[in-house]
């Protein structure tokens, strides 16, 4: 995985059809994603479940572009290893998940992937400074993590900014998560996020046998966030 700040679309599986996850992956690549983003749910960080590493072992190989996992578990630790050996590229824990962020992104790195770091919408920038030479990616939820199909939150906006501003010249990728769409993305495009989760905005209109909204939702989505990306 080389690192640029390109605008990436990354469909969020969980709005896929759960019981067709390999060819709902195959028709979002054909259609012009960029990464697959996996939504990992414990239903105690987060008041949901969906599934755990033999699921993500099972879609490995129907991902050919990056696969991105997103971890909303807590403790996280014991699975880093689990899901490492499942294939993921990009393992995002959360900040709020435990109180040794620091070791956990160590171990994430030490299991051979890019290490994210995960905020909710409450959680400030102040804790990230010093862990800033240990992540490839933050990721900012625009929603309360749990769902898909959510309100995006305005207040992640100077979030962003303030981040872009932090990280400088580091290759760290700013990914943002929750309630985008075609309306939503230019405001975090232009704040300095450059990875664009999107479940509902992109898989709606859609199914595996008409996948051709999919590739209209994702290039609305990219050309509305291109249109004023920020440097
Ligand atoms: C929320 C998840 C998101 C979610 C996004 O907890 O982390 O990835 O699937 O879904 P939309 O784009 O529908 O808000
Ligand atoms: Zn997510």
């Amino acid at each position: 995985m080389s690192f640029d700040r390109s605008i990436k679309i990354a469909p969020s599986i969980l709005s896929a059809d759960f019981a067709n996850f390999g060819q709902e992956i195959e028709a979002i690549e054909a259609e012009g994603c960029d990464w697959v983003h996996v939504d990992v749910m414990d239903g105690h960080f987060v008041p949901n479940l969906t599934f755990g590493p033999p699921l993500v072992k099972a879609i490995r190989p129907h991902i050919k572009t990056v696969m991105d996992v997103h971890l909303m578990i807590a403790p996280v630790d014991p699975y880093i290893d689990a899901f490492a050996s499942a294939g993921a590229d990009i393992l995002t824990a959360h900040l709020e998940a435990g109180p040794h962020t620091h070791r956990t992104l160590q171990a994430i790195r030490g299991a051979g992937c890019k290490a994210g770091l995960a905020l909710n919408p409450g959680t400030g920038l102040g804790d990230v400074e010093h862990l800033l030479d240990m992540i490839d990616l933050v990721c900012v939820m625009t929603v309360n993590p749990g769902f898909g199909g959510q309100k995006f939150i305005h207040s992640q906006i100077d979030k962003v900014r303030s981040l872009r501003a932090m990280i400088g010249d580091r290759p760290i990728h700013i990914e943002i998560d929750g309630g985008i769409t075609r309306e939503t993305a230019p405001l975090m495009a232009a704040a300095g996020a450059d990875v664009l989760v999107a479940g509902s905005a992109v898989f709606t209109g859609g199914s595996v046998k008409n996948p051709a909204p999919y590739g209209a939702n994702i290039r609305a989505i990219r050309h509305a966030a291109e249109a004023v990306q920020a440097g």
